[in-house]
């Protein structure tokens, strides 16, 4: 299965909430997920996390479109083999490009370089079966301009998810405009929601109005610790109402991190997503949807 992230203007968190949602994804054995940072615009997961995107990434991701790399040949596998982790299914390409950062999360970083970054996420909107495995694929699309590679990425996938703060009339003026090609992209089979992010005073019933009947999956709080925590820093919570949340928390699961508020809304997104697998979007068939989608 997978599912998209995308804004349509701004810096709204998308990667942020995408690697929260990747992170708590209901996981099986069979449910690994992988984040793929597919952001034309260049990536910031080997910048937050430390990674070299030239070892394993999106280029080499994106690389495998034109000559397959081995499993035994490619770095990725060579690490997840000693990690313990072998015999990844050949239909798991995504996997097979992927890094792990801590915590266990498994990502594909782009490069940092628009150009580069680009490129690859062009070549991979000509194979998306690159991203298609029998697990779950989170794909960071960054900004969805119309007529892009990044764009395209989306018709490609079983859940699209909108980071959007209709609060700022910029982003509720976009929304608007944009709404009818998102919906069209539901008329095709995707299940299309949106997860809105900074102060709005309207209900979530107002902006569906303002937005082609697309619902509101999620409200995504301003946490600046949640934040710090996905971008691989350790913050302490600051504020009193935090602070006691943790304190509560860790005192009966002194690994849990679900006090953190933006953990908390993604882990709900997660599960939300997770019910739909189950109730036909992963069941979609998948005639390719080229276009432009914002
Ligand atoms: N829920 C949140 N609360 C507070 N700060 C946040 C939240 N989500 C993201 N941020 C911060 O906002 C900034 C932008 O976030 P992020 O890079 O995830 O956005 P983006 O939409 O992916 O941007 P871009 O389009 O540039 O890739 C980062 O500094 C991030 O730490
Ligand atoms: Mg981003």
């Amino acid at each position: 299965m997978i599912v998209a992230l995308c804004s349509l203007n701004g810096a709204p968190g998308v990667t942020s909430l995408a690697i929260a949602i990747a992170a708590c994804w209901p996981s099986t054995p069979m449910t690994v997920p992988v984040l793929v940072e597919a952001d034309a615009s260049g990536g910031d997961l080997s910048t937050w996390h430390g990674l070299n995107s030239a070892e394993a990434g999106l280029v080499s991701l994106a690389a495998a479109s034109r000559a397959p790399i081995p499993v035994q040949e490619s770095a990725a596998a060579d690490a997840w083999a000693e990690a313990g982790v072998v015999g990844v299914p050949a239909a798991d390409t995504a996997l097979r490009h992927a890094v792990e950062v801590p915590g266990g999360l498994r990502v594909v970083p782009a490069p940092a370089d628009p150009l580069e970054a680009g490129r690859a996420v062009a070549m991979i909107a000509h194979n998306p079966s690159l991203l298609r495995s029998g697990r779950v694929t989170v794909i960071d699309v960054g900004r969805a301009v119309p007529g892009s590679a990044g764009a395209a990425l989306l018709g490609h996938a079983d859940i699209i998810i909108v980071l959007t703060a209709p609060g700022d009339m910029g982003h509720a003026a976009r929304l608007r405009a944009c709404a009818p090609v998102l919906a069209s992209l539901r008329d095709d089979g995707i299940r299309v929601g949106l997860a809105i992010t900074g102060s709005c005073r309207h209900s979530d019933q107002e902006v569906t109005q303002i937005a082609a009947d697309l619902p509101v999956w999620a409200r995504i709080p301003h946490d600046p610790v949640g934040a710090a925590l996905v971008r691989g820093e350790h913050r302490p919570p600051i504020r009193t109402r935090d602070r006691v949340a943790a304190w509560w928390s860790q005192r009966r699961d002194p690994d849990s991190l679900e006090w953190v508020p933006l953990i908390k809304a993604a882990k709900s997104l997660a599960e939300l997503c997770d019910d739909f697998s189950g109730i036909g979007a992963a069941a979609r068939p998948h005639g390719v949807l080229e276009g432009s989608v914002a």
